[in-house]
């Protein structure tokens, strides 16, 4: 059984992390330990015609992103890892800085100090200095970068298709299974 961290945080992208709950919902071997932020709840709400409950559902365990008490607080808590996504940019200089002030940032400052495996899908364009320095900051502490810019040579016809692809790559990352992959297979 592997346990994975998802962080959604309020940058625009929910989908992403709609989409990547659905896929590890299919896979029984691994089990979800949700959290969002206030803003990911609103942008759910906002970009998607999911509710939160339907959301939620497809998490084994759910957590309130003020509950600095949950396990998953602590590095005693053994998992795989934790990926957020999308990542705000708030989201991600909160990390580089080791500024755990809600549930999702003191998990990241977690997983980085246990060594354990962080990807970041963050989500803002264009991005500044100030964004570029964080993220390279994060890349250099080991967090694994994987921002949702698609790839064309699978020939993408719908969003869904650019979105499975970007949740393939969150899905590779952590060695995990995914349907509707369309790799490239050479030319
Ligand atoms: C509709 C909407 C879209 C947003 N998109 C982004 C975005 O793509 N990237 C980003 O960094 N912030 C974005 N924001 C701003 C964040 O939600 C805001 O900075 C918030 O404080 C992030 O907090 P959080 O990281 O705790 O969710 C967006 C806000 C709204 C309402």
């Amino acid at each position: 059984m592997k346990r994975l961290i998802v962080g959604i945080t309020g940058a625009s992208g929910t989908v992403y992390a709609v989409d990547l709950l659905k896929k590890l919902h299919e896979i029984p071997t691994v089990e979800v330990h949700l959290v969002m932020s206030t803003w990911a709840k609103k942008n759910l709400e906002l970009e998607t015609t999911m509710t939160l409950k339907q959301l939620q559902a497809l998490a084994d365990y759910t957590y309130h992103i003020n509950d600095q008490g949950a396990t998953i607080a602590s590095g005693s808590f053994l998992n795989d890892g934790m990926v957020i996504v999308p990542a705000s940019m708030k989201t991600v200089a909160g990390i580089a800085y080791g500024f755990g002030d809600n549930l999702i940032s003191r998990a990241a400052d977690v997983t980085i100090k246990e060594q354990r495996k962080l990807v970041i899908v963050p989500r803002e364009t264009p991005l500044s200095v100030i964004h570029l320095e964080n993220l390279t900051k994060l890349a250099k502490l080991g967090a694994q970068i994987i921002p949702p810019i698609p790839a064309f040579y699978n020939h993408p016809q719908t969003i869904q298709d650019l979105v499975d692809h970007q949740t393939m790559k969150v899905l590779d990352a952590f060695h995990m299974p995914t349907k509707n992959d369309r790799r490239w297979e050479g030319d």
